[in-house]
Formats: structure tokens, C-alpha cells, sequence
């Protein structure tokens, strides 16, 4: 979580940070920070809150921004003591001489606090991140030399980190280290720049150097020195950043989220290109590194996700035991972490992410390779840790989602899944379903067109989306393939509009859930034609006798059946198995339009940050 920014060069710092900053606010934002540092001083500013309190304070400091061409910057997700502005980074340590910005968790914190308050070290805030300030300052006044500094320290910490430091002895560099947390150094000439993501620095320079676990950067304007856990400098791999600065930028668009859902039609058609060329050819997935052969020895496949992207992997299970025949586990991360699991060479992994830094998946992923498993990933980030792990690597390039809430990612995630399991049955050489497959080859092709009807006429959606914007609860249900969207909506709609929104498997509600049905509950059905609508048609039945309020996103409805409904919402026709990728456009939409209604922060929703690099 949080973002990191770093600069150095012969640039107004301050002004680098800010804008780099405001690229990251996605990934954390209950409150800022930067230290700004020149031949004389380093100046550290902070705020609590949103990265405008900070902007605020910046302004009335010209003078000192104006002359500060080196520094760091920080936006938080709290994960050790309050959103205060105490608490903000950077942080420092008695002397001042050293200040610290961090991204993750230090897990030792306690004892490494009782060891430094023994040597005299005095806290200012109750964050942990403090905690490795008061150690490397410590470990500086050994060693006086910023980069051992930092080596020693990082040697006694547990725990995930990102830090990127500066000291006020050393006045021409920053020092960065990493571990199980996300990093990169931008390149550029005469300056250089630190990032945890790509959106900070792409309008500076589109080339970067991905720091590794262990390494530990020297960073001056004019050179990158990269050094090993045996401290050891070693050769810099440039890479280049695969994005254009526009991607970041909302296009005209109330919110990022309104943006990214009205962008699934082209994600279709992006994930589609080159491997699904038309219904009567087979699927071209040359990423997918397993033979034939070897495809044929699959006894078993586990998904592992965390959030939406665990939602599309429960769908992919409906399409891959259907169509590839294998048994498929779903499993969210943090679940299937730190017990014992049970996988092996003929277990196929699945992990899904849109970030492809989110610490559980990453840490799941680390354990059932272990076993051999061979593990494919399906991110949004080829260039993320959880990429770097994959032994086949199907990226979706669904392009940069800023919106905290997962849209078009999970639309490409849906596809790739679609895309894999139809790429196993042909290579597995599956007899039944052939007319299936090619429909489903047909449906996803006319897929985009069918999205492109759903967001062009949004006005029935925003009606309802007003209506029953006043209520406090709100149920989904839907069944069989469908049921994973009732929990994406509902998750959608509460991580947004703080309603609270719960998706229930149809069949389920009577075992229980029915019973807080009354007429201040809304819920939400999904009835796709196929072998479960009649089964949902009576779940909707007994929900409307217990006088809930009740609301169809269907594709097909008989007039004698309609007047059950207070509300429809009709959609474009599909068949069961693509249903999933068209109703799910309607509920992005119903909760955005809810949310917007309430005046919420669509795109920055509170508590929720956008990479959830911490478990
Ligand atoms: C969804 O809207 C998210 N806020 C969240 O649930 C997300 O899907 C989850 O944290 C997983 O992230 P990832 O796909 O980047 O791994
Ligand atoms: N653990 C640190 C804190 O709570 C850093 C959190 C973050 O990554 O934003 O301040």
C-alpha cells in the first residue's frame, strides 16, 4: 500500500513529488508527506488527510521548495497507529539527521523499539515505519555511511518494506532498499526518480531499473548504484516502462471508475487480439508454456486471488471444469497461506491479480511453487512481482486502472479465464460441447457490442440507482455461474457507497438470509436465460413474498413474470456461460450511479487503498 516518491536532480523537488504523489494517491490516502532536502537543511512537511492538505501547506513554503532539488514523498494506508498527521511519513530520528519513508510492515518493530529506546532513541509517532528511522540512524552512527546504514538495519528488520532515505551528511543522494514490497528507480538524465508504481514517473522518463528483494540502491542525479545482499555492485538492468502518460488521465470523465467501465468494450477486444481470431479457429495462447502432453496430466487446478480478481477466478472455475474437464479450487489468498496445502507437479495454479503486488496472492504463489506446481499468473501488470514469479504469464493489458474499485480488470481477468479454458478443452481434445465452444467463441467476439449497448444508455440504471440510493442494506443473489457476480456487485456497491451489501448463492437465501428480508431490503437478481432461471425465478418469488423490495437484471423476462419485479433492468441476450461478462457491466454501474448519488469519493473510497501490499 501507500505510495513513494523520490527525486533528485536540478528540478524543483517539491514539484516532482506533489505530481508523483497525485499519480500514487491510489494506492493510499489518509495523509502525506515530503522531506525536501538542499545543502543546508531538510525540511520535512506533512498532513493528515487527502494530498491537498499537503499541497496547501507546500504553498506557503516557496522559498524553501524553490531552492530543494532532492526529496522524498509519501502517501499512507495506516497500518500501525492513526491517519494523524504525527503519524504521517517521512519520519526521523532524534538528531533529525536521517528521514525515512516506508511502504509495508515491520513485523519486529516492538522488540527493535525496546532495543532503540535502550540507546536513547525518542518516538514521535506510534507507526512502526518510525521504528527503522531511530535503526538506520542508529546503524549510521556506526558506520557513517548512509548505504552500510541502511544494509545493517535492513539485515535486523522482519517484515515487508520499501524505504527510500536521506541524510543530511550525505546531501547528494538517496538510498532505497526493498523486500516484499514494490520499488522502482526511473532514469532519466541528470536526474533519477523513485517510485512504487509506474504512474508517478511516467511523465519523466519511460525508462526504469526494477529494484529486487535484498538489493539496495545509491541514487545521486547523475548515477544508479545498485548493490546485492552480499553487498556486491552489480550491473544495471534498464528496463522500458510500457505506458503512456494518458493513460492516467481521467479523458473528459467524471471519475476513473465511470472511465474504466465505459474502457471494457476495447479491453475485450485488446485481451481478444491475436488469440480468438474468429469462432471457427482454434484459440492462440502462446504465452501457456505447458505441453500438450503435459496439459493432458493436469489433475487439478487451484486459483488463488484476493477481492474481485478471487470473484473472476470462482467464475473461471464454472468454465474450466466445464469445458477442460479438471476439478478446479478456489481459494482467497490469505486463506490458503500458512496452512497445509496439498499440491504437486500435476497441479496447474492459477493466480490472478490486477496489480500483481498484492501480498497475500504474492505469498501464496511463493508456497504452491514449492510443490511444483506450475503456476500461471493472470495480471494487469507484466511488470509486477507476481509476473516475475509465473511460469506462464498471461497478462490482460487491460491498462492502468486508477480506480480504487477493480472494473475493467476483472472484465479482462473474466476473458483471459474464458480464453484459457477454451485453450485447454482444444488442446485436451474434449469431444462434447463443440457446439458450446463455438458459441462461446462467437459471444465473446460480439462481446464488446453488447458492452457498448450497456454503457451508451445508462439512464433506466441511473433512474434506479437514485431510488434505492437511500437504502442502508442491499442483497444480490444470483445462481450458478452468475452467483460469483452477485458477490462482485455487492462488493462493488459497499466498497463505494458503504451500503451494506451482501451476495448470497440464490438457493442459499432461504437457508437462512431470508429471514432479514422485509420492504426496507432491496434485492438485486440476476436471471440470465439457461439451466437455473427458472430455480432464481422462484428465489425472486419467495423473496417478493416476504416484501422485499426486488430488482431484475435479466436478459429475457415474460411479461406475466415482470410484474414480480418493482425494477428491471434489461440486458443485452447471451447465453449462460458469456452471461457473467455482460450483467456484470450493470452492476458496476448501478454502483457507481449510487455512489455518485451520495456524493461518495468514487474513486478513492475511505479505508481502501488500490495495491494491497501488505497481508
Ligand atoms: C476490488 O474492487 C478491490 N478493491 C479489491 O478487492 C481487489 O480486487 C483485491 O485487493 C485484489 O487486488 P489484486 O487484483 O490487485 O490482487
Ligand atoms: N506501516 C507503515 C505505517 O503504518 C507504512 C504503511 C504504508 O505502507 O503506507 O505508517
Amino acid at each position: 500500500m501507500c505510495g513513494i516518491i523520490g527525486y533528485i536532480g536540478d528540478k524543483t523537488a517539491s514539484d516532482i513529488l506533489i505530481s508523483g504523489l497525485s499519480h500514487l494517491e491510489y494506492r493510499g490516502y489518509d495523509s502525506s508527506g515530503v522531506a525536501l532536502m538542499n545543502n543546508e537543511e531538510v525540511n520535512v512537511f506533512k498532513a493528515s488527510g487527502k494530498l491537498i492538505n499537503l499541497i496547501e501547506i507546500l504553498k506557503t513554503k516557496q522559498n524553501i521548495c524553490a531552492k530543494s532539488k532532492i526529496g522524498i514523498g509519501h502517501i499512507r494506508w495506516a497500518t500501525h497507529g492513526l491517519p494523524t498527521t504525527q503519524n504521517a511519513h517521512p519520519h526521523t530520528c532524534n538528531c533529525k539527521n536521517l528521514t525515512l519513508v516506508h511502504n509495508g510492515i515491520i513485523e519486529n518493530y516492538q522488540e527493535l523499539k525496546k532495543e532503540l529506546e535502550k540507546q536513547g532513541a525518542v518516538f514521535a509517532s506510534q507507526t512502526d515505519t518510525e521504528v527503522a528511522a531511530h535503526l538506520i540512524a542508529y546503524e549510521y552512527g556506526k558506520t557513517k555511511n548512509l548505504l552500510n546504514a541502511m544494509q545493517n538495519a535492513a539485515k535486523k528488520i522482519k517484515g515487508a518494506f520499501a524505504f527510500c532515505a536521506i541524510h543530511k551528511e550525505e546531501p547528494d543522494r538517496i538510498v532505497v532498499a526493498k523486500r516484499n514490497a514494490p520499488l522502482i528507480i526511473g532514469v532519466g538524465q541528470g536526474e533519477n526518480f523513485i517510485a512504487s508504481d509506474i504512474p508517478a514517473i511516467i511523465e519523466y522518463t519511460k525508462k526504469a531499473i526494477y529494484l529486487s528483494d535484498y538489493q539496495i540502491g545509491v541514487i545521486t542525479k547523475d548515477s544508479i548504484e545498485i548493490y546485492d545482499e552480499k553487498n556486491t555492485l552489480i550491473p544495471n538492468k534498464i528496463e522500458y516502462l510500457p505506458f503512456e502518460a494518458v493513460a492516467i488521465s481521467k479523458m473528459g470523465y467524471k471519475h476513473f471508475m465511470l472511465k474504466e467501465i465505459h474502457e471494457q468494450s476495447d479491453v475485450v477486444r485488446n485481451v481478444l487480439a491475436g488469440k480468438l481470431l474468429s469462432a471457427d479457429k482454434k484459440v492462440v495462447l502462446d504465452e501457456f508454456k505447458l505441453t500438450k502432453k503435459e496439459i493432458k496430466n493436469i489433475k487439478r487446478i487451484q486459483i488463488i486471488a484476493c477481492g474481485t480478481s478471487y470473484h473472476a477466478g470462482l467464475i473461471g472455475k464454472y468454465v474450466l471444469e466445464k469445458f477442460a474437464k479438471i476439478p478446479v479450487d478456489v481459494e482467497a489468498s490469505s486463506e490458503y497461506i500458512y496452512r497445509d496445502t496439498i499440491a504437486d507437479k500435476n497441479t496447474l495454479a492459477i493466480g490472478i491479480s490486477q496489480s500483481g503486488e498484492t501480498a497475500d496472492t504474492i505469498t501464496a504463489i511463493k508456497q504452491i511453487k514449492q510443490d511444483n506446481s506450475h503456476v500461471v499468473i493472470i495480471t494487469n501488470r507484466a511488470d509486477s512481482t507476481m509476473a516475475r514469479l509465473a511460469d506462464s504469464l498471461l497478462p490482460v493489458s487491460a491498462g492502468i486502472e486508477v480506480s480504487v474499485a477493480a472494473t475493467k480488470s476483472y472484465m479482462a481477468q473474466l476473458i483471459s479465464l474464458y480464453l484459457l479454458a477454451i485453450y485447454l478443452y482444444e488442446q485436451k481434445e474434449v469431444e462434447q460441447y463443440k457446439k458450446e465452444i463455438a458459441t462461446l467463441k462467437q459471444e465473446l467476439l460480439e462481446l464488446p457490442s453488447k458492452i457498448e449497448a450497456i454503457v451508451e444508455n445508462t439512464s433506466n440504471i441511473q433512474r434506479i440507482a437514485k431510488k434505492y440510493s437511500s437504502y442502508k442494506d442491499f442483497i444480490f443473489i444470483a445462481r450458478g455461474i452468475n452467483y460469483p457476480n452477485a458477490l462482485e456487485g455487492a462488493l462493488k456497491l459497499k466498497e463505494i457507497s458503504y451500503i451494506n451489501a451482501t451476495g448470497y448463492s440464490a438457493g442459499e437465501l432461504k437457508h437462512g438470509p431470508i429471514a432479514m428480508l422485509d420492504n426496507n431490503m432491496p434485492v438485486l437478481a440476476i436471471l440470465n436465460t439457461g439451466s437455473v432461471y427458472d430455480k432464481v425465478l422462484s428465489n425472486c418469488e419467495e423473496a417478493k413474498a416476504r416484501q422485499a423490495k426486488l430488482i431484475g437484471v435479466t436478459n429475457y423476462i415474460e411479461e406475466k413474470d415482470a410484474s414480480l419485479f418493482d425494477d428491471i433492468i434489461t440486458i443485452p441476450l447471451g447465453s449462460e456461460t458469456i452471461g457473467p461478462a455482460i450483467n456484470i457491466v450493470v452492476l458496476q454501474l448501478l454502483a457507481y450511479y449510487i455512489a455518485e448519488y451520495l456524493g461518495k469519493d468514487v474513486d478513492q473510497p475511505r479505508n481502501l487503498a488500490k495495491s494491497v501490499t501488505v497481508e
